[in-house]
C-alpha cells in the first residue's frame, strides 16, 4: 500500500490564540516520524488537525492512499478514521468505568472496523499480552502504563494504516515510558505501521524514529531527514541537549 501525508502550509488557533503558523511536514508510507516540541509549541493541534477534530483556518492536509488524495480538511473525524487514521490522544482518554474490553470495542466502532474485530482483537492481544489477562478489568484502575497500552490497543482497533500518537511517554516512569515506546516501535516494524508520534522526550522518541521535526511556537524550526541530522542540528542541541542558548 502506498500512503503519504501531506501537511502543506497549514495555519490553525483558538480565537486570539494563533497555535500553527504555516507549518509544512510530509510522513510517508513505513516510516516513523517524530514531532518534538516542548509545553505549548503546538504537537496536539497538529495531531487534532490531521485527525479533524480541530479546523485549520488555512493550509492543506492531505493523504494520499494508492494513488487517490484524499482533503482531510473537508473530512469528519469519522471519515478520517474510515481513511485509516486513528489517534491516541494525549492524556489518553480512556473510559475509567468501562472495562479494558469494552474500551477495545468502543475503538471499533465503525462499521469498515467492526468487520474486522476478531482480528484487530487478535492483534491487539498479540500486542499487549497484559490486556488479555485484564480485559475485565475496569481501565481506570489500570497503572499509567497499562492505560497507555490501552490506548494505543485501542487505536488498533480500528485498522489504521496511519496511526498518530500525542506524547505516549507522559506520565509515565523512565522504565515504562522506555517500553511504551519500544512498542510503538515494534508496531511499526510487525505490521508496517505508519507512525507520526508527538513527544517532548527527545532522546525517547529518536530510539525508533527514523527523522524528526521541531516545532516552536506553532512553526517548524527544523525538519531533519535522519536522527543523526536531528542530534547534530543547533537548535536541537539548545533545546534537548543541554547546549548553551
Ligand atoms: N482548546 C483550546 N483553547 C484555547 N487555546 C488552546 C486550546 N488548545 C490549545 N490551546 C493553545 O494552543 C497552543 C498550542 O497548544 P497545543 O496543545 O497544541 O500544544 P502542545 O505542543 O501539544 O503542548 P503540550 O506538550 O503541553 O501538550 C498553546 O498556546 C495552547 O495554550
Ligand atoms: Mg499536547
Amino acid at each position: 500500500m502506498v500512503l503519504s501525508l501531506a501537511i502543506n502550509d497549514l495555519y490553525a488557533g483558538y480565537g486570539a490564540v494563533k497555535a500553527l503558523r504555516g507549518v509544512t511536514l510530509n510522513v510517508e508510507a513505513g516510516e516513523t516520524v517524530a514531532l518534538l516540541g516542548t509545553n505549548g509549541n503546538g504537537k496536539s493541534t497538529l495531531m487534532k488537525c490531521i485527525a479533524g477534530l480541530v479546523r485549520p483556518q488555512r493550509g492543506g492536509v492531505s493523504l494520499t492512499i494508492d494513488g487517490n488524495a484524499h482533503d482531510l480538511t473537508r473530512l469528519s473525524a469519522e471519515a478520517i478514521v474510515d481513511l485509516g487514521v486513528a489517534l491516541v490522544p494525549e492524556g489518553r482518554r480512556l473510559f475509567p468505568k468501562l472495562t479494558v474490553l469494552e474500551n477495545l470495542m468502543l475503538g471499533a466502532f465503525r462499521r469498515a472496523a467492526r468487520r474486522d474485530l476478531d482480528r484487530n482483537l487478535t492483534l491487539a492481544f498479540d500486542t499487549f499480552p497484559a490486556l488479555k489477562e485484564l480485559q475485565n478489568q475496569l481501565a481506570g484502575t489500570m497503572s499509567g502504563g497499562q492505560q497507555q497500552m490501552l490506548a494505543i490497543a485501542r487505536a488498533l482497533m480500528s485498522s489504521p494504516r496511519l496511526l498518530l500518537i500525542d506524547e505516549p511517554s507522559v506520565g509515565l516512569s523512565p522504565l515504562l515510558v522506555s517500553q511504551t515506546i519500544a512498542k510503538i516501535g515494534e508496531l511499526n516494524q510487525r505490521f508496517g505501521l505508519t507512525v507520526l508520534m508527538a513527544e517532548q522526550n527527545f532522546n525517547q522518541a529518536i530510539r525508533i524514529a527514523d527523522r524528526g521535526y521541531i516545532i516552536v511556537h506553532g512553526e517548524i524550526v527544523v525538519a531533519a531527514g535522519s536522527v543523526d541530522e536531528l542530534r547534530g542540528n543547533d537548535i536541537v542541541k539548545r533545546l534537548y541537549l543541554g547546549g548553551i542558548a
